[in-house]
C-alpha cells in the first residue's frame, strides 16, 4: 500500500527582498492579510488537507514565527482575566492547531537547499512542500487536490497554474503531456521536462509551476547532486528535473486562485478580495471602496 502523506515542509528562510522595507527586521510569512500571518493560511490548508505535522524551515530573525505557533501565556491569562472569550478561543487555537517543529537554513542559499535541511525530519516518506507566500483561494484545499492525484498516480505532483506568455520568465514552466484524470483531459499532466525561469519564446508551455507540491524522498538525493544555478541558489526545479529522469513527475492545474502574496501588487490584491470576503468587514469594506473615485 502506497505510504500516507502525513508531513509538510514550509520553506520560510528567504529573505523577502520584494517587500523591503517591511521584511528588513520582520519575516515576510508574518505580514498579516487583513488580520491573520501569511504562513498561517498555508498551515490552515495544511490542516483542511489532512496534513498532520509541519516541518518549518526558518533562518536568523524569523522567530516571530516560532512564538506566533506557540503559547502565549501573558496574553492567554490576560484575555481571559477580561473575560475576552472570543479572542482567547482565537489565540490558543493557534497554538493547538498541528504539531510544528523547526529546522534552521543558515544560509538563504536557494529553495532546494531550504527542502534539503527538512531531510531527517521527513525521513523516508513522502511529503508536501507549501510556499506560503503563494496564498490560494479554493473549495477544495490545493493541497487536497495534489494529495488526490498523488492518491491516484503514486508519483509526485506538482501545482501548475496558466500564466500570460510574458509571466513566464518568473516562474518554473513544464513541458508536458495531457493525461486522464477523473473524466477530464486538462487538469493532470505527466511532465517531459522542466525549465527554470525561460524566457517566453523558449518557454516550452505557461503553465507556470507554483509553491505547492507533493514529493517522494528521493528528491533529497536528486537536491544533494544539484550545483547552483539562476541566481546562484539550488533551485527545486533542477533537482526536479534531476529526479525526472528516474521516475515520472505529474503536474496538477488546480482549481481556485493563487495570490503572490510575497509581492506588493499580489499582497494588495489578496488582502482586498480576502476583505472583501469576510463576514465582519465585507459589507462596510465594499462601501467604502464604492465611494473612492477611481
Ligand atoms: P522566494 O522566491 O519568494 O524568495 O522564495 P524570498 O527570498 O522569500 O523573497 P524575495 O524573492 O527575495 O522577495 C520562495 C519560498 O522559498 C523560501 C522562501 O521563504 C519562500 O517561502 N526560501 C527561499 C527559503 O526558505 N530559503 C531560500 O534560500 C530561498
Amino acid at each position: 500500500m502506497r505510504a500516507k502523506v502525513r508531513k509538510a515542509v514550509f520553506p520560510a528562510a528567504g529573505l523577502g527582498t520584494r517587500f523591503l522595507p517591511a521584511t528588513k527586521a520582520q519575516p515576510k510569512e508574518m505580514l498579516p492579510i487583513v488580520d491573520k500571518p501569511i504562513i498561517q493560511y498555508g498551515v490552515e490548508e495544511a490542516l483542511q488537507s489532512g496534513i498532520r505535522n509541519i516541518i518549518m524551515v526558518t533562518g536568523r530573525g524569523k522567530s516571530a514565527i516560532e512564538d506566533h505557533f506557540d503559547v502565549s501565556f501573558e496574553l492567554e491569562n490576560l484575555l481571559e482575566t477580561r473575560g475576552k472569550k472570543d479572542l482567547l478561543a482565537i489565540v490558543r487555537g493557534i497554538s493547538d492547531m498541528i504539531d510544528i517543529s523547526y529546522v534552521r537554513q543558515k544560509e538563504a542559499l536557494g529553495l532546494g537547499h531550504a527542502v534539503l535541511r527538512a531531510k531527517e525530519l521527513v525521513g523516508n516518506e513522502p511529503f508536501a512542500v507549501v510556499l506560503a507566500d503563494d496564498l490560494i483561494e479554493a473549495r477544495t484545499p490545493c493541497l487536497r487536490q495534489l494529495l488526490d492525484v498523488y492518491a491516484s498516480f503514486d508519483a509526485p505532483v506538482l501545482a501548475v497554474m496558466e500564466v500570460p506568455a510574458e509571466a513566464i520568465s518568473s516562474y518554473g514552466a513544464i513541458d508536458a503531456e495531457p493525461v486522464s484524470y477523473n473524466g477530464s483531459n486538462d487538469r493532470v499532466y505527466r511532465i517531459r521536462d522542466l525549465v527554470e525561469k525561460p524566457e517566453a519564446p523558449e518557454a516550452p508551455s505557461n503553465l507556470a509551476i507554483i509553491g505547492r507540491y507533493v514529493l517522494t524522498p528521493e528528491i533529497f538525493a536528486s537536491i544533494e547532486s544539484t550545483d547552483p544555478g539562476s541566481g546562484g541558489e539550488v533551485q527545486l526545479t533542477d533537482a526536479l528535473k534531476h529526479m525526472l529522469r528516474s521516475r515520472p513527475i505529474y503536474a496538477l492545474r488546480f482549481e481556485g486562485k493563487r495570490y503572490d502574496a510575497g509581492d506588493k501588487l499580489g499582497f494588495l490584491e489578496a488582502t482586498v478580495e480576502f476583505a472583501l470576503r469576510r463576514k465582519d468587514l465585507g459589507g462596510p469594506f465594499r462601501e467604502y471602496l464604492k465611494k473612492l473615485k477611481l
